[in-house]
């Protein structure tokens, strides 16, 4: 009978050679675990997008009834709390899956020639991350969301050139208000994920390309590893991983949902508005009394809001045309391996610092 159903469709749309096409790619250096980062970002994406259309069967992005949809998801819904708490755990494992895949090709080299349009769609991929970050964070409309955005547009403001329009152009007013709630909204919701999946699709169309870059010279592996197609081995890999981060985000879902504090009011609020817990190495970085005679005042402030993120952005750009040596053995690039070690330990002081501060 499948045999018989198949064997139609076949004969219609040649499954056969899509089946070779998306199935049998050659994997340099055979299937391995270094691999799964990519299949494991696009996996949670899909799920951000199954949580959030269910989130918005009854989500209101209206100022007046925001907080209160989030509320009755909370805890009115049936399971309202798990679908809300899984998006947002989801989000952070995007994050660390994210700052995982980056690691992981730039240590070995894959922005390299011939892959710098790769590297260079995948500094697209993370910035639309991040946009998922800010204007999620709005959404529940709860004084912390309502003060973190006041603090990040702010900061928005303060870019040359563009600031100004960008700044209003997110706020939609003088203040943070119902305007900027249905921006966020519209960003979040539909230009952001069009973007993820135009620009994945990409991503991932240049990358089959190109191919894999495969294990470094000098790996050990290599000189044993047998040449594999993407199917059975890689495809086995991801899925052992997509499971067991599955099975973490609702987990945390499950021993940690949401919080949602009181509605936001656009009144003075004692509380110490704090971005998500990716951004606070940024905003550590501003209020770190360790720190103060570097960043603080209103120089100080545009140097580390903005001056900073934007060299180091532009630096990622640049990076696979400053880096022309072919060497992708990491024991040979202790430059760039040490660059990686600095940045990454910053993130994770200034991170530990920001939640020290909290208490
Ligand atoms: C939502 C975000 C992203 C998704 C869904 C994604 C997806 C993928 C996938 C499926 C692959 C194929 C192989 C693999 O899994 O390693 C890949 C490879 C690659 N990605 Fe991404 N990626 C994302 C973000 C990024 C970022 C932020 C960068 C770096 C700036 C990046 C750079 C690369 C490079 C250089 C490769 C080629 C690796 C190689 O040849 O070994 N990606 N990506």
């Amino acid at each position: 009978m499948f045999d018989k159903i198949y064997h139609w469709i076949d004969e219609r749309i040649d499954l056969k050679s899509l089946q070779n096409k998306l199935l049998n790619e050659p994997m340099a250096g055979g299937a391995r675990f270094a691999y799964v980062f990519g299949s494991v970002l696009l996996f949670i994406f899909v799920m951000q997008v199954v949580t959030g259309i269910l989130l918005m069967f009854y989500y209101a992005p209206t100022a007046d009834h925001a907080w209160e949809s989030t509320k009755y998801i909370m805890q009115e819904v049936e399971f309202g709390w798990f679908v809300l708490s899984y998006h947002l755990w989801g989000a952070s494992a995007m994050v660390m899956i994210l700052v995982m895949h980056m690691s992981q090709v730039y240590l070995w080299g894959a922005y390299k020639k011939p892959r710098e349009v790769v590297w260079l769609v995948g500094l697209l991929l993370l910035l639309i991350v991040m946009g998922f970050g800010f204007t999620g964070y709005l959404l529940p409309w709860d004084q912390r969301s309502y003060w973190a955005t006041t603090v990040g547009v702010e900061i928005v403001d303060k870019v040359p050139i563009i600031g100004d329009f960008l700044g209003r152009f997110l706020r939609g007013g003088a203040v943070p208000g119902a305007q900027t709630l249905s921006r966020f909204f519209v960003i979040h919701v539909m230009i952001l994920p069009l973007g993820l999946i135009a620009i994945a699709g990409l991503h991932v169309f240049l990358f089959r390309r190109v191919g894999p870059a495969g294990p470094f010279k000098g790996a050990k592996r290599e000189l044993t590893a047998k040449m594999e197609y993407f199917f059975p081995g890689q495809v086995y890999k991801d899925i052992v991983i997509v499971l067991l981060v599955f099975v973490a985000i609702c987990a945390l879902a499950i021993y940690s949902p949401h919080q949602l504090l009181d509605q936001a009011s656009p009144e003075a609020s004692d509380l110490d508005p704090e971005p998500e817990w990716y951004f606070l190495f940024l905003f550590q970085l501003l209020r770190d009394p360790a720190l103060s005679f570097l960043f603080s005042g209103e120089w100080g402030e545009f140097l580390g809001a903005i001056a900073i993120p934007t060299v180091f952005l532009a630096l990622l750009v640049a990076l696979p045309f400053i880096d022309r040596n072919p060497e992708r053995n990491l024991l040979k690039r202790p430059i760039a391996v040490s660059a990686w070690v600095v940045v990454m330990l910053s993130i994770v002081v200034l991170t530990i610092r920001a939640i020290q501060f909290r208490e």
